[in-house]
């Protein structure tokens, strides 16, 4: 049966690359965001995995806990995390490591002379994938969620298409979005919903086409929803 807006997130239990998690005791009260990818390794999911570590910072100031999906082995998501971080370096100040951990990786790997005489602004540094990626050899999540493609009744081992859902802290659906594996996602915009969602949530209000309060010129101007009466209406 396909998920709806309003649907309980179903739960379950998976490896990942952070250890075992069981679904809703690892989203505690936060709000949540599970994305799919077609494969490990491939170079869309990785540019897609790259902007996400880039955008956990806004996705922490939003009380929202990322994980991701792909039906390879936690081994597989290991080594493309090695790729991940070749490929799609971040900039200085915006990675999810401490000045420790980033002050022992560098001792490992340069003498401390050469540290010494390193500028301030030169990164020595890897960027790390700080969020969980699930491996789903198995599909269980992948159907539970309804992420297999319609191919895949012909195919043995299909492949997740690009799904996002969105989560409240009650567990509910609050947004669902279907890629195909050709088009990465569009980060901004996934931000922009969960403004959205927890404006709406928690005011009677709507917003409309193109409301984005991160992007500068947009419209910031919000939209009174139909159930409140005009007298009420009058107040705001
Ligand atoms: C990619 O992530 O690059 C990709 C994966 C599956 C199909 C097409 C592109």
């Amino acid at each position: 049966m396909s998920l709806r807006i309003g649907d309980t997130a179903p739960d379950f239990e998976a490896e990942t690359t952070k250890g075992p998690i069981k679904f809703h005791q690892w989203l505690g009260d936060s709000w949540g965001v599970l994305f799919s990818h077609p494969r490990d390794h491939t170079p869309v999911c990785t540019t897609e995995l790259g902007t996400v570590q880039k955008y956990l910072p806004k996705f922490e100031e939003r009380n929202t806990k990322v994980i991701a999906i792909s039906c390879d082995e936690v081994d597989v998501h290991g080594s493309w995390i090695e790729d991940i971080k070749e490929t799609q370096g971040v900039p200085e100040g915006e990675q999810s490591v401490t000045c420790l951990e980033r002050l022992s990786c560098g001792l490992q790997t340069y003498s401390s002379a050469f540290i010494l005489f390193l500028p301030p602004s030169i990164s020595v540094f890897e960027m790390t994938v700080a969020f969980p990626i699930i491996a789903d050899p198995s599909r269980t999540v992948a159907q539970l969620y309804n992420m297999l493609p319609k191919e895949s009744a012909d195919v043995k081992m299909p492949a997740t298409v690009r799904s996002v859902f969105i989560l409240k802290p009650d567990k509910t659906i609050a947004l669902q979005l279907v890629y195909p594996a050709s088009t990465g996602r569009n980060f901004d915009e996934i931000i922009r919903v969960i403004d959205s969602l927890q404006l709406t949530s928690y005011h009677k209000v709507a917003t409309p086409a193109n409301w984005n309060t991160a992007a500068p010129g947009a419209s910031t101007d919000v939209v009174i929803v139909p159930t409140v009466s005009n007298e009420v209406s009058l107040m705001y």
